[in-house]
């Protein structure tokens, strides 16, 4: 993702996972953005203004008052930046922001603050299961701050449970969120990714090439512009992406079974997979042994998924993918009627930098209706902001013509 030209105000308060905020601030300047550190008092007895000085290139501001202050800094700096993050945010934080109260730098900018605010909380399990705690969370997001879910495990107090501060990637995930537009605000979006493994026996499978890159870049695109997304899987070793809901499925027919389940609830579904043709008519119980000089196999069609949601298709916007290495745009429009698809993208996987596996990708999206867009080379992050762009705008198409059916 690329936060260029971004500016953030990271605010780090006191609790042990200070230290881990010099990765946070590492991680958004190495994504371009440009990180202003405000510390509380408390910040400084875990970790010293000189690290996040060093990595910032930025004085680090610990201080309301002082010779050499601007007076109207604490209101200044809230709403200069793009975007405000607390990590970690302790509860005394939390409480002080909740109830109002601005007694040191953090806090007033946080009082006087315009900017989208994610606070990330860490502390002792108890601490965070304290109803007050929650409740003071509860008041934020009420107000529209977002509020990142501490992660499970063990705690700098001995104890196992939630309070661990998210990794620095999760939480520069959800800084992207923050800085996106939520044009997909209130949609549910299915997107399915990766191989399908079609087995021949408990070891040996048959499958291709998709490394699951290009789905997951679209349900990472999907959920920071605001979609409560699903994503159903074949196997791939890609993490999660932040915030997605995951189904990790092998064969085409446990794709399907997903697909069909989860479809009528969605507006709209993007498949992305690779989903195998074919599968071995019969998957062996034990180990195929070496025998004969030579094997035949003979294998079974799959059913299509696609054109098996088609007649379950209500006001859902259903987009294809068509992976070609001859004759990109006559398969991909065949494939577009066939499925009958809203919108298909043409991939053409004949370049070494396109396609399979790669981080980039050269494709064109067909919508039915219109032109075609020719894409140049982007990363597949780049392609998936590009194909959300086209659903956003068929959604609007469509709510506008159920309004008028209404
Ligand atoms: O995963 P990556 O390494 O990032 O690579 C990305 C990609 C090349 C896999 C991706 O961009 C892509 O092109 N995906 C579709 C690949 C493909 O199998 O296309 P197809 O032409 O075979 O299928 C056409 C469409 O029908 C696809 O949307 C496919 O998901 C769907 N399909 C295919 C077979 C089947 N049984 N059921 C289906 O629904």
């Amino acid at each position: 993702m690329a936060f260029t030209g971004k500016r953030i105000l990271l605010g780090v308060t006191g609790g042990i996972a200070a230290y881990k905020a010099a990765e946070v601030a590492r991680r958004l300047i190495g994504a371009g953005a440009r990180v202003k550190v405000v510390m509380t008092r408390a910040a400084q007895e875990f970790v010293g203004p000189l690290t996040f000085a060093a990595l910032t290139g930025e004085k680090v501001a610990t201080a309301m008052f002082g010779p050499d202050r601007d007076p109207l800094e604490h209101v200044a700096l809230g709403q200069e930046v793009d975007a405000i993050v607390v990590a970690p945010a302790t509860a005394n934080l939390i409480g002080k922001v909740a109830g109002g109260i601005g007694d040191d730098l953090l806090t007033t900018i946080m009082l006087a603050a315009t900017r989208p605010v994610l606070i990330c909380p860490a502390m002792n399990a108890e601490m965070w299961a304290n109803p007050v705690v929650q409740g003071n969370l509860a008041r934020l997001q009420g107000r529209g701050l977002r509020v990142m879910e501490p992660a499970a495990g063990p705690l700098a107090c001995g104890a196992v449970g939630l309070g661990r501060l998210p990794e620095p990637d999760l939480i520069v995930e959800a800084v992207a969120g923050l800085l996106s537009p939520q044009d997909l605000a209130g949609r549910k979006i299915l997107v399915t990714a990766g191989p399908t493994h079609e087995d021949f026996d408990p070891v040996r499978f048959l499958t291709n090439r998709s490394s699951g890159k290009q789905g997951y870049a679209l349900a990472r695109v999907a959920w920071r512009r605001g979609a409560d997304v699903t994503l159903v899987s074949g196997p791939t070793s890609l993490p999660a992406p932040y915030g997605v809901k995951c189904v990790m499925v092998r064969s085409a027919r446990d794709m399907g079974t997903e697909v069909k389940a989860l479809f009528p609830e969605m507006d709209a579904l993007l498949m992305a997979a690779a989903v195998s043709d074919y599968r071995p008519i019969q998957a062996e119980v034990r180990k195929i042994k070496r025998a004969h000089e030579e094997m035949a196999f003979h294998l079974t069609q799959n059913p299509d998924i696609l054109k098996q949601v088609a007649p379950l298709k209500s006001q859902q916007i259903v987009v294809g993918f068509a992976a070609e290495t001859h004759d990109l745009e006559t398969e991909a429009r065949r494939k577009m009627r066939e499925k009958q698809l809203d919108l298909i993208v043409a991939n053409d996987v004949n370049r070494p930098d396109s396609g399979f596996q790669v981080d980039t990708n050269e494709v064109t999206l067909i919508p039915r209706a219109g032109d075609p867009l020719p894409l140049p080379l982007l990363s597949k992050e780049e392609v998936a902001v590009k194909i959300l762009d086209q659903v956003v705008a068929l959604l609007k198409t469509r709510d506008g013509v159920l309004v008028k059916n209404a």
